[in-house]
């Protein structure tokens, strides 16, 4: 397995995945820097900058923050997101902002960044219900569906292999959004099994290129229309 050089970063680091993704890579010798709302959990990472990821512009400011004076980021990790139920087909702006725009703020603001270096990868959390559709919130369906068309438009576009752009879509996990239900978590998938595959895309290097990886419990069943 290839050395793992220069910052990783994790976005949404204050969610169950992102604080799962935190004590893994720091359990393996790498602390990441976190990006997050407000900064809550900092046990494990390097540093921690506080910034809402919807904004451009601040998104801007800490990819430049991370790589002044020659420093290297090697490797985003997308785990920043929102879910809310919707009754109707109305545009639930806020689900889109906190997916769509989020991801689109990452993609265009670290590819430029990360080119050239060795192993780099970008990695989005996108959601299972890009493939099979969440009739709860179409705003979710539709913006996971577009965070994944958005990810194969950037591997398509970078296909040179200077940068590697993974999406990882995991269905139902333990986690807070899905706390109010009455379910046998025990049998979701858990933030670990997410932090796990990212570890694994995160320690391979450039030449290693995956299409969208699909992941979900075994016990709930999601069936194609
Ligand atoms: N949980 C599931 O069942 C499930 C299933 C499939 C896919 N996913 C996806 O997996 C990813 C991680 O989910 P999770 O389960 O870890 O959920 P989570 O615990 O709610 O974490 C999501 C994190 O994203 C952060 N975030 C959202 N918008 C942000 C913004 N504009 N700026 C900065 N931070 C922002 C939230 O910040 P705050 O802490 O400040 O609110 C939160 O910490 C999401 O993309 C989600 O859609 C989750």
């Amino acid at each position: 397995m290839k050395k793992l050089t220069g910052t990783v970063v994790i976005a949404g680091s204050d969610g169950d995945i992102g604080r799962a993704l935190v004590r893994l890579f720091a359990a393996n010798g790498v602390k990441p820097v976190g990006l997050s709302r407000k900064a809550r959990h900092k046990t494990g990472l390097s540093a921690s900058l506080r910034l809402d990821l919807s904004d451009p512009k601040a998104v801007e400011a800490a990819a430049k923050k991370l790589t002044a004076r020659g420093k290297t980021v090697r490797c985003v990790i997308n785990a920043a997101g929102y879910f809310r139920k919707t009754d109707d087909a109305s545009w639930d702006k806020d689900v889109l902002r906190h997916n769509l725009g989020v991801a689109d703020n990452l993609l265009k603001t670290f590819t430029p960044r990360l080119a050239g270096v060795e192993g780099a990868r970008i990695v989005t959390i996108g959601s299972v219900d890009c493939k099979y559709p969440n009739v709860n919130s179409y705003s979710y369906t539709v913006a996971k569906a577009a965070v994944k068309a958005l990810v194969g438009a950037y591997r398509k576009r970078h296909r040179d292999g200077r940068v590697n752009f993974d999406l990882v879509a995991p269905g139902a996990i333990a986690g807070r959004m899905r706390a109010h239900k009455a379910e046998d978590k025990a049998a979701l998938l858990q933030p670990e099994d997410v932090a796990r595959v990212c570890w694994l895309l995160c320690s391979l290097g450039s030449h290693a290129a995956f299409e969208d990886i699909v992941i979900y419990p075994k016990t709930l069943a999601y069936s194609v229309p």
